[in-house]
């Protein structure tokens, strides 16, 4: 199977915060490996906005630097980097001043795709969105692309989107949330709304539990100062794990249009119960494995912000009623491993005896690394000696599905060409990022009422010993973290 590639139109994608490090690492080569794909018509173009004053040269060299270090070398095509250097330029620019932005008005081109990705901290998009529409470089065809964090809770998420909101139509705002461009993530869709097969089973008379895991094993050095502020409920749950959670339990969308789809995300978010305190258990690395403990990386010895979080989470619906959702996400943990995992439960009459060694049905979605799907299926153990069950996997592995797997887009990639296709259906709509903090808030204003502290786990581990106990109280385990 070969992926297709459709060009989309001729535009001009304007970077702020082109020198930084999301634009090296991730937008800068995610549009190279499209131009190498011929996605990108030749005629368009980038241009980093940054504070630094640069050539276009200098800034070009940059790029080159940020190709050779994140596209794999057998992806680096010199004659394709020159093509696509020569689609580059660059602004020296003030976002809260007056430099720059007539110099960016003059190199806009009319009647092509207008772009403006804000890579930049939050705090500055009030400034750049007042600055593009004053000096008339947006106009109503043109859409900005905003990262997250997109606040730290709800009265800062709604403060964003009414800044964002006097100067651009909620149809021209791309919030990003990059889990919503994998493609595994996507799949969840297509295997759930494309086939017959599980839709009609899925819900609580059939499904026992379910298990949601973003393991990471880096942790957080580098960043320490970001994320010390945040922790793993602002940093991967509130959004990421909740879309995960929403794509697994939201009805099936009338179409695959962007407002039907976030219309159903929407209603699982405001349908989430808040959660109790002993279902919540929060954990902070220590040092281990020659590695230096949480404390350390965020150089705030007092420091009471989680490394990992694990929660037990409920639906408050017709379809979900009483079946438990365990999230989990951590950093330095054992192995870097996304998967959801789907229990299902025991037949209603068991005609074989006890012994027979019956299992759970569990369809395992593995989003990364070895992306795939596995459906653990009983069947009888071969031989002679009576009835004996043995639990097989029936096993479909994503990169064996796909002629070339090193060809599927990264998430950025994806996106970027949703934006310039003005396809919001994998971005996160207004009202859902806000629902997301309005069920995100209590949970973090109660610890930090309570005062508690993470419970400390020793570094590639599968966390902190009390989430075991979340599980085993309910009768259930955590299923291994490997890779
Ligand atoms: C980011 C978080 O949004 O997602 C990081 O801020 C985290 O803390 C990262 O490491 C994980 O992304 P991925 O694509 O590597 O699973």
């Amino acid at each position: 199977m070969v992926s297709r590639v459709i060009p989309v139109d001729v535009f001009d994608l304007v970077i702020f915060g082109g020198t930084g490090d999301l634009a090296r690492r991730k937008i800068l080569p995610g549009l190279y490996r499209r131009f190498l794909a011929g996605q990108m018509v030749p005629e368009s173009r980038m241009i980093g906005a940054a504070r630094a004053d640069l050539t276009d040269e200098a800034f070009r060299q940059q790029v080159r630097e940020a190709i050779a270090e994140f596209v794999p070398k057998a992806r680096q095509d010199d004659a394709a980097i020159e093509g696509f250097l020569g689609r580059i330029h660059y602004v020296s620019i003030d976002a809260t001043g007056t430099g720059g932005w007539a110099a960016l008005k003059a190199l806009m081109r009319e009647n092509v795709v207008r772009a403006f990705y804000f890579s930049v901290a939050p705090s500055l998009f009030g400034d750049i969105a007042q600055r593009l529409s004053e000096h008339q470089i947006a106009d109503a065809w043109s859409r900005i692309v905003v990262e997250k964090p997109f606040g730290r809770d709800l009265a800062s998420a709604k403060a964003l989107n009414e800044v964002l909101a006097k100067h651009f139509n909620e149809t021209q705002i791309y919030r990003i949330d990059h889990y919503l461009g994998k493609e595994t993530v996507q799949n969840l869709m297509a295997v759930r709304f494309a086939n017959i097969l599980f839709e009609p089973l899925w819900k609580a008379e059939y499904i026992d539990h379910v298990q949601i895991t973003v393991a990471e094993t880096v942790g957080v050095d580098g960043r320490g100062a970001y994320y010390d502020k945040s922790g793993a409920m602002r940093d991967m749950v509130q959004n990421h794990l909740m879309q995960l959670l929403c794509l697994i339990a939201m009805e099936p969308p009338y179409h695959f249009d962007p407002d039907a789809v976030r219309d159903e995300k929407l209603k699982v978010i405001r349908a989430l119960k808040p959660v109790k305190t002993e279902d919540i258990v929060r954990g902070q690395y220590g040092a281990g494995r020659g590695e230096k403990s949480y404390v350390v990386h965020s150089e705030n010895p007092a420091s009471k912000t989680e490394s990992y979080i694990a929660l037990k989470v409920q639906i408050s619906n017709w379809r979900w009623q009483g079946v438990p959702f365990y999230l989990r996400t951590g950093k330095r943990l054992r192995a870097r491993a996304s998967e959801i995992a789907i229990t299902f439960k025991q037949p209603p009459h068991a005609i074989f005896d006890d012994a027979s060694g019956w299992h759970e049905n569990v369809l395992v979605i593995r989003l990364q690394p070895n992306e795939g799907m596995n459906l653990m299926v009983m069947i009888k153990e071969p031989g002679p000696g009576g009835m004996r069950l043995m639990q097989v996997p029936l096993d479909m592995s994503f990169a064996d599905a796909i002629d070339d797997a090193e060809d599927v887009p990264d998430a950025y990639e994806r996106l970027i060409m949703d934006v310039i296709r003005g396809n919001q259906t994998l971005f996160m709509r207004g009202d859902e990022v806000e629902a997301a903090w309005a069920w995100t808030d209590p949970i973090i204003e109660g610890w930090e009422a309570r005062g508690d502290r993470p419970q400390t786990y020793d570094p590639g581990s599968s966390g902190p010993e009390d989430a075991l106990m979340l599980m085993h109280r309910d009768g259930r385990r955590w299923r291994e973290i490997r890779e």
